[in-house]
């Protein structure tokens, strides 16, 4: 996810068009692991915190971590939904999973399928862009704050230790 967002702001910033195959198709392919990952989440619910936390400490965790699972399945999405309608195309690796939608007249530029949606995806993908890196700025100085200040096992826990109780 931090890979896709540095990738986007870069491409977007620098109007670098060689790594828009590139974002798009990791982009598709993360949707696979993202859908796992939150089935897996639903099934298996949500870790309980290792120690007591004030109530607003774990209210701003429970906030942070909606928003991060959220914007995990939003981006690919909003992307999807930007790119496709907008008649730009999805590629995966060198396939066309939807095809460009060439202008009948000037083939450099494309028709949009549903400007509306494709709109609502553009907007979509660059504010959820910003507000996920502002999240995941928040939730990893939560967990440094976890693993230094409170000295618990909450970033050793998310590292694969096991907790011995
Ligand atoms: C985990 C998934 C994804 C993340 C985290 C992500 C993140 C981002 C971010 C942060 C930007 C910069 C937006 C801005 O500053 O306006 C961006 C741009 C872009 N993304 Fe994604 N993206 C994801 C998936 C996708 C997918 C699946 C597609 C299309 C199939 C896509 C297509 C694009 C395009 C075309 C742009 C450039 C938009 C422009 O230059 O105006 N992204 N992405
Ligand atoms: C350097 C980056 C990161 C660090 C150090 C980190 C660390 C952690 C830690 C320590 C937890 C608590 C685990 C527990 O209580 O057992 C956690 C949970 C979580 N993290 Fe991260 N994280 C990082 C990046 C991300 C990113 C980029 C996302 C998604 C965009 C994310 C999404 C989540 C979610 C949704 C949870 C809640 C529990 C779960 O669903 O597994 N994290 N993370």
């Amino acid at each position: 996810m931090i890979g896709m967002l540095a990738s986007g702001v870069y491409m977007h910033e620098n109007d670098a068009y060689s790594v828009y195959p590139w974002h798009k198709s990791f982009g598709v392919l993360i949707v696979v692991f993202v859908l796992w990952r939150i089935f897996w989440r639903i099934k298996n619910g949500w870790p309980k915190p290792v120690q007591k936390y004030s109530t607003a400490e774990v209210a701003l965790s429970k906030i942070v971590h909606w928003l991060l699972i959220l914007g995990t399945i939003l981006m690919p999405v909003s992307g999807m939904m930007m790119s496709g309608l907008g008649g730009h195309g999805i590629p995966l690796f060198g396939i066309e999973l939807l095809p460009r939608n060439p202008d009948a007249i000037d083939p450099s530029k494309v028709v949009p399928l549903n400007e509306t949606l494709a709109g609502l995806g553009k907007a979509l993908h660059g504010l959820g862009g910003n507000l996920l890196i502002a999240a995941i700025l928040l939730h990893i100085a939560g967990a440094l704050k976890h693993h230094l200040i409170d000295k618990d096992f909450t970033l050793k826990r998310m590292l694969g230790k096991r907790i011995e109780k």
